[in-house]
């Protein structure tokens, strides 16, 4: 009788390994090198012969990959967005398909802070400048920034915060500290920002032409998709400063450079890029911009949290059981779903 499977693309955290561990699973990790990917032919053997894959959102989970293996129970992603799985499909083939919300919600908020300030305050460079033994004197023009908070004037900021899901809440409430004025717009959703305390609802543009800081956290969606390009870049006024840490291709990043190096805008902060992991020509000689691999969750604390999570709901699907997390629930009620889990255990060769 086979073992019941558990494919892993890559190394996640022990809280997610220890899960799996005392559920007495079989799992594969397939990288065990953090710093290299997973080749596309690994990882189509690795299907074939799972019940569940756990993936990355470093992996292409699209219907080739999904149609690999009829016996497939579901797919697990540690991450809360799943741009990179074709959920459509997955939903036509009756698997059903999880991420992680919710865990990763502060330590994104707390991230995006980070470059707020960094970038304004130009921390970077000051550091770089310590670093290379060339600080030789205190100045009083050394590293003049802009304040984020009120500052000697007394003058609010406005932060304008597209995309008012947890994260954007979470962002928001931060903003409290500072004693900004927050605006906050929502291609989905105009009642969540209507109900909330800590923002006032603006459309698009007078957000981008009213804010000091634009954070975007939308999730990547046909209707999200280059979302900040040439023409919105352009309404932002040329003291302003723009956050991503939702995903790359929310924002034109050629156009990004342009306004960087022509001066549309003040700075950027970004932890993702539209084509991870490279850039687009130019971004990264920008002394104006704050680039960072893509960490916004990178706390101890909450990647443990992500991979217990995605453990969790990989021994959910491994059981046929209807997973918390999934995002196509639908899937539940169709054929596809009923004819792949037909049988019963969640050992194969026991049906
Ligand atoms: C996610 O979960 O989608 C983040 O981008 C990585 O934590």
């Amino acid at each position: 009788m086979d073992e019941a499977r558990i494919f892993i693309t890559r190394k996640i955290p022990d809280e997610g390994l220890e899960v799996l561990r005392d559920a007495d699973v079989g799992v594969t990790i397939c990288q065990e090198d953090e710093e290299q990917g997973v080749p596309r032919a690994s990882l189509l053997d690795g299907v074939r012969d799972c019940d569940v894959l756990l993936s990355l959102l470093t992996e292409s989970v699209d219907r080739e990959l999904l149609s690999a293996n009829p016996r497939l129970l579901g797919v697990a992603t540690m991450a809360v967005g799943y741009n990179n799985i074709d959920v459509a499909a997955a939903t036509d083939l009756g698997i059903p398909v999880t991420n992680t919300p919710g865990v990763l919600t502060e330590s994104t908020a707390d991230l995006t802070w980070a470059l707020i300030l960094a970038v304004a305050r130009r921390l970077p460079e000051a550091h770089n400048y310590m670093v290379a033994g060339r600080y030789r004197i205190w100045g009083p023009n050394l590293f003049l920034g802009e304040d984020v908070g009120p500052g000697a004037s007394g003058q609010r900021k406005v932060l304008g915060i597209i995309g008012y899901g947890r994260i954007g809440q979470a962002v928001a409430k931060r903003a409290i500290g500072f004693d900004m004025d927050v605006l906050a717009y929502d291609p989905f959703s105009r009642d969540g920002i209507e109900a909330s305390p800590h923002a006032r609802w603006a459309d698009l543009e007078d957000l981008l032409r009213t804010s000091d800081f634009v954070t975007l956290h939308p999730l990547l969606t046909p209707e999200t998709h280059h979302m900040i390009g040439t023409e919105q870049l352009r309404m932002m006024k040329p003291s302003s400063y723009l956050i991503n840490v939702a995903r790359g291709p929310v924002v034109d990043e050629g156009a990004l450079v342009e306004a960087l190096s022509e001066g549309w805008i003040a700075g950027a902060g970004l932890d993702v890029y539209e084509d991870e992991p490279r850039m687009a020509s130019g971004l990264a000689e920008s002394p104006n911009a704050v680039l960072l691999p893509h960490i916004a969750s990178a706390s101890h604390d909450t990647r443990g949290m992500m991979a217990n999570i995605a453990a969790t709901n990989a021994l959910a699907h491994l059981r046929r059981e209807h997973a918390p997390n999934v995002v196509n629930p639908e899937v539940y009620a169709s054929d596809a779903y009923r004819e792949r889990t037909r049988g019963a255990g969640w050992v194969r060769g026991a049906d």
